[in-house]
């Protein structure tokens, strides 16, 4: 089977059942993704249902003081985050007439919103094949195609996207998207992964090459 496929299929059967991956809103993902920035799953899950119980929709989140909005945020740290949300949800009232973007062109113009939180958005929200590259994903990557460049280089970045949206499933882009993601986090760990129950374990190779202590390079800055 093919890497992809074997991403799918783990996924199915392993994936952690979590409430953002059963929305196409592009509000309410906006609102997981940000809250998943520098926060673990376990840490920000909380927050998330406080906040879109507080703010169902993105006219609710524009319409609270940063007072509010910091108040709930208390906590998570890097308040930035809560400053450029309220921020940018009042942007989508006042220049998108309260609708929120779902084109990765757009959403990359938004305050807060990088180029994995524009990827991710765009295809769990409306399917767009941009390929999502965080931590997890590099990686996967590095490992399983034994790719010792630096992620945080200047080339290491250009290859590792070049690579990541050259496999992304068009088929399915935000099936691939969260396959890949929950693979990295809860099978292709950083430390002592299980090798031996992995799917792709034969054609990887980084563990066929005795590797993965060593993948993915980072350099110290
Ligand atoms: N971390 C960041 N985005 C995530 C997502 N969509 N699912 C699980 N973990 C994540």
């Amino acid at each position: 089977m093919a890497f992809q496929q074997e991403l799918i299929s783990w996924y199915l059967v392993n994936k952690r059942n979590l409430p953002w991956r059963h929305t196409q809103d592009p509000y309410i993902i906006w609102l997981s993704e940000i809250i998943l920035q520098q926060t673990r799953v376990e840490q920000g899950l909380p927050y998330f249902n406080r906040f879109l119980a507080a703010y169902p929709t993105v006219s609710d989140f524009a319409a609270a003081t940063e007072t509010q909005i910091l108040k709930l945020w208390q906590g998570l740290g890097y308040y930035s985050r809560g400053r450029n949300m309220l921020f940018t949800a009042r942007q989508i009232m006042d220049l998108y007439a309260g609708i929120f973007p779902v084109s990765y062109r757009e959403l990359i113009k938004l305050k807060g919103v990088g180029e994995y939180t524009a990827a991710a958005i765009s295809s769990f929200s409306s399917g767009e094949s941009m390929a999502v590259l965080d931590g997890n994903v590099f990686r996967v990557l590095s490992r399983y195609f034994g790719i010792s460049t630096p992620i945080n280089s200047t080339l290491g970045k250009k290859q590792f996207s070049e690579l990541a949206q050259s496999l992304i499933d068009k088929q399915d882009p935000a099936l691939y998207n969260q396959a890949i993601m929950e693979f990295g986090a809860l099978q292709c760990k950083p430390k002592s992964p299980n090798c031996e129950i992995c799917p792709l374990m034969l054609s990887c190779y980084a563990k066929n090459n005795n590797l993965i202590p060593v993948l993915p390079v980072k350099l110290k800055t």
